[in-house]
């Protein structure tokens, strides 16, 4: 899966799905070549908005949907398109804007089995989820994930699929203690192998996305897990790259893990 925005560089990897984020797509959409659709969504928040805050949110949401439906003509499987950080902590504002981007698509002619809602892993955004997964058959990526204990209320939820992050839990370790960690230490790796295997142990379907990487060797680490969204500079690390990929294939653990059955969500 490839990390980005910008459809022509997902092309040059031909990857199954993409993952975007506001983020990734504002970087994407500096480039001079998409200022086209830049034009198309100003214009389309000046007819839909109301208000200066409803141009602006009707401009974001149509910015998202354009990356996403350029990114869908280049990948044969899915999108991500995430519903921005203002409503994580809100479930109805998390719902009602994730079902918006839907209508969106489908007025374009784009199938909801196409898309993943990403959210927040919050308590609000895993509850969104489930509604969202249960109620109106839209697939789900729980994103922002840093802990065993969001993955397992996002699988109790019912999500399609969660992205913990390795990247940023190391980030946060390196920052609070100083210390650099090798490979096979990486916090955010063993955060990762952690969620894989209990989900594998107690036969959760969920899917399990590896992001948020920092470098090649955290990728390698992971290689046997289900999906791992990879960004375009890290890919292209990984295929000049002489690193063969590990005999041991994260999962190798999983029926014998130590670790009881949890439940968050009731
Ligand atoms: C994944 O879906 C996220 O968009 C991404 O991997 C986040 O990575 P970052 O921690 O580098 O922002």
């Amino acid at each position: 899966v490839c990390d980005s925005g910008d459809f022509a560089t997902i092309d040059k990897y031909k990857p199954q799905d993409a993952t975007t984020n506001p983020s990734l797509i504002l970087a994407a959409s500096k480039k001079p070549e998409y200022a086209k659709l830049i034009d198309n969504a100003c214009a389309y928040g000046k007819k839909h908005g109301k208000d200066i805050d409803a141009q602006v949110d009707a401009t974001l949401d149509n910015l998202l949907v354009q990356f996403g439906s350029e990114i869908l003509k280049i990948v044969p499987g899915k999108v991500s398109t995430e519903v921005d950080a203002r409503f994580s902590f809100d479930q109805k504002a998390s719902i009602d804007k994730a079902l918006h981007i839907i209508d969106l698509y489908k007025e374009i002619g784009i199938d909801k089995s196409r898309v993943l809602i990403k959210l927040a892993s919050t308590w609000e955004g895993i509850k969104a989820a489930h509604v969202l997964q249960s109620e109106h058959g839209i697939n789900c990526n729980l994103t922002l994930m840093f802990s065993i204990t969001q993955a397992v209320a996002a699988a109790e939820a019912g999500a399609f699929l969660i992205s913990p992050f390795v990247g940023r839990i190391l980030d946060w370790y390196k920052a609070s203690t100083k210390k650099d960690y090798a490979k096979e230490e990486d916090p955010g790796v063993k955060s990762v192998q952690a969620i894989f295997n209990y989900y594998k142990k107690y036969g959760y379907k969920t899917i399990v996305m590896g992001a948020s990487f920092r470098n090649i060797g955290e990728i390698t680490e992971l290689a046997g897990c289900d999906y791992l969204t990879i960004a375009p500079n890290l890919l292209e690390q990984l295929y000049n790259s002489q690193d063969e990929v590990p005999q041991k294939l994260i999962g190798d653990q999983a029926q014998s893990l130590d670790i009881e059955k949890k439940s968050y969500l009731n």
